[in-house]
């Protein structure tokens, strides 16, 4: 499976912070924001990952991780000329995808539960149709909504409705098959003038093929889409990281413990950062498991 991180947009919603740099390059309490996605396709098992972006920040995304080798991974970056929709990744990153199936990651999502990496790395192993992760909020209709039946099966999807059915919003991470490419390719343009992820999860959800996880109430499922949303995801990090002396997305952690990398190489990437305190928490763990 390949995967994608969408890092595109304007950010215009947590402007002038954006106006100079990359909403997903902006800081969650202790790393830049892109890490938390990454992580999350990192833990599902995916080493082939394309970052998109604008042709003005992909050079900073270049800076910042570089082609993933110190990771043991392999990044690559595509440009989206300008944004035209969550789905347009698929027709961006179409050589990147190939035959495979495909994982796309929005770069401003932050996830945080117990036992994600196993559903993650489950979900992952034979893609048919979509899959798609729900978790309920208070404030739906700033999102995709799902709508399940008594059995827990997905009926209905909308976008951004004004009065939303259910208070299950659909997540920006998404697991597709193959089809993803041709199914985004035949998509018109929504009256916003962009290729919506949801009308994609609409083609599954009519072919029968669009199953939905819901992470319930043990997940934290965090925006930062507004400056208070930003705020309030720096200071979850900041709490449980405080709380719990461990680091969540920390990426050389993550690529230690699932195999991309031994521990020494681990030890000397956290040697490089020996001034911060993210960097001596990785030296830490290296040393002592
Ligand atoms: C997008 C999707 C929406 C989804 C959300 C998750 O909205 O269109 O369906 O629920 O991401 O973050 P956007 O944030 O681009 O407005």
């Amino acid at each position: 499976m390949k995967g994608i991180v969408l890092a595109g947009g304007y950010g215009t919603r947590v402007h002038p912070i954006t106006l100079g740099v990359s909403k997903q390059l902006l800081p969650v309490y202790d790393k830049p924001m892109i890490y938390y996605p990454l992580s999350v396709l990192m833990l599902a098992g995916i080493t082939e990952i394309q970052i998109v972006s604008s042709p003005d920040d992909l050079a900073a995304f270049r800076r910042l991780l570089g082609d993933g080798s110190s990771l043991g991974i392999q990044l690559s970056y595509a440009e989206q000329d300008k944004p035209r929709g969550l789905a347009d990744a698929f027709l961006v990153s179409a050589d990147h995808i190939g035959d495979d199936s495909v994982a796309l990651a929005l770069g401003d999502n932050v996830f945080h539960g117990a036992g994600f990496a196993a559903l993650l790395q489950e979900a992952a192993r034979s893609i048919e149709g979509c899959v798609l992760f729900g978790h309920p909020v208070r404030d739906p209709e700033r999102y995709g909504v799902g709508e399940l039946d008594e059995r827990g099966n997905l009926v209905a999807i909308e976008e951004k409705p004004t009065s939303p059915r259910t208070n299950l919003a659909i997540t920006g991470l998404y697991f597709y098959d193959n089809d993803v490419v041709d199914i985004a390719g035949r998509l018109r343009p929504s009256e916003r003038g962009e290729l919506e992820i949801t009308d994609v999860n609409r083609a599954y959800l009519e072919r029968g093929d669009a199953k939905l996880i819901s992470l319930g109430r043990g997940f934290a499922w965090l925006d930062t889409g507004t400056h208070d949303a930003l705020m309030e995801a720096g200071q979850y990090v900041q709490v449980l990281q405080r709380r719990q002396g461990v680091r969540i997305a920390c990426l050389e952690e993550i690529a230690w413990r699932m195999g991309y990398i031994d521990r020494e190489a681990c030890y000397r990437l956290g040697s490089r950062l020996s001034k911060s305190p993210y960097g001596r928490y990785i030296m830490a763990i290296a040393e002592t498991g």
